[in-house]
């Protein structure tokens, strides 16, 4: 990969999106292409194919999805099946048409089977029931590495599909409701302060474990991808389409997360647990060892990385 090499990131002005577009910057990466959704909705693949018309793209990074917490997911069926399905349909046609040399296709934990032993390995792909709270979610991602994997085997294109454990940052969602369990949470305690409220309800019975990864960390195992020779990744999936967990065993569950938000927030009031709520999957941590053995491994830790988070929202928020 050269500096002067041509990236579209997808979906740049979202959690993973910005942090991998913070990181190509920081790298002297010269030819970023990036567009709004206002301008460009990526579901319209004629529009992009027609935007796309006279441009090169050499590598391209998916990160443009409808992603979202339980309750979003859960809510909007229709809305994450069908926006999935568009975006990455739109995307990895454009991949074709234009040969792009590499595409990085971003998944996520959700498309393993509810009931997966854990920690899941990449083989457990359609091996079991999903977890019905955000099945449309996961199956849309499903039907995309499908693809990739039609694409890369009877097309002889360059993709990879990364499975990302679940993702916090900067960027996030900080919404109460639509957000991701890391945001929701620190929107909650935010407010409870604002509001001088002595109490705080979160979702489920707060017993679930969840493995975390900060953008950051996502952005780098990206760009480690978009430049791993073809015949080291070979060597680790012969002639098949590379399909990497990215995680970090950085393992709490929900109630110890909470705990922790509350401590770096400066929250001391009670966190109390809507258990009718549903839980989602019990345990969903990723096995790294493909991803770890190629080279990379993620460099901050959940303790760390939630007090930045935390820091960086109280200055925002001032
Ligand atoms: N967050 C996680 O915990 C997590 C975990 C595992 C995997 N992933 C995967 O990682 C990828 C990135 O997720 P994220 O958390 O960064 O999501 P995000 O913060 O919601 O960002 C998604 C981006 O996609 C853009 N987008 C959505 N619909 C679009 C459309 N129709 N046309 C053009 N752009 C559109 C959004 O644009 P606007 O900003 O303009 O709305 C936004 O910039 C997704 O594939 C997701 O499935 C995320």
């Amino acid at each position: 990969m050269k500096k002067s090499d041509k990236i579209f990131i997808a979906g740049h002005n979202g959690l993973v999106g910005n942090a991998f577009l913070n990181l190509l910057k920081k790298k002297g990466f010269k030819n970023i292409i990036t567009v709004e959704k206002k301008k460009l909705d990526l579901r319209n693949s004629q529009k992009v194919e027609k935007f796309f018309k006279n441009k090169k793209i050499d590598y391209m990074v998916m990160s443009a999805a409808r992603a979202g917490g339980i309750i979003a997911n859960s809510q909007n069926q229709k809305d994450f099946f069908l926006d999935n399905i568009e975006i990455q349909n739109s995307l990895l046609k454009l991949a074709l048409k234009k040969r792009i040399k590499r595409t990085i296709f971003l998944g996520t934990s959700c498309i393993y089977p509810k009931f997966s032993k854990t920690p899941i390995k990449e083989e457990s792909l359609l091996t079991g029931p999903l977890e019905k709270t955000n099945q449309c979610y996961a199956i849309a991602k499903i039907s995309g590495i499908k693809l990739c994997e039609a694409l890369y085997e009877d097309f002889n294109l360059d993709l990879i599909c990364l499975m990302p454990t679940n993702v916090y940052g900067h960027k996030d969602n900080f919404d109460k409701i639509n957000g991701h369990v890391i945001p929701a949470i620190i929107a909650k305690i935010e407010e409870a302060i604002k509001k001088n409220r002595k109490k705080i309800k979160l979702l489920g019975t707060g017993k679930p474990i969840r493995e975390f990864i900060h953008a950051e960390d996502l952005a780098s195992a990206i760009l480690f991808n978009l430049q791993i020779s073809k015949s080291r990744l070979k060597k680790v999936f012969n002639s098949k389409l590379p399909l990497i967990n990215i995680g970090t065993k950085d393992e709490i569950s929900i109630k110890q997360l909470a705990l922790l938000i509350a401590k770096f927030a400066g929250f001391n009031g009670k966190i109390i647990f809507d258990k009718t709520s549903p839980d989602g999957t019990f345990k969903k941590n990723l096995d790294s060892k493909i991803i770890n053995k190629l080279g990379w491994s993620h460099k901050i830790h959940l303790k760390y990385g939630l007090k930045k988070v935390i820091e960086n929202r109280r200055h925002i928020l001032k």
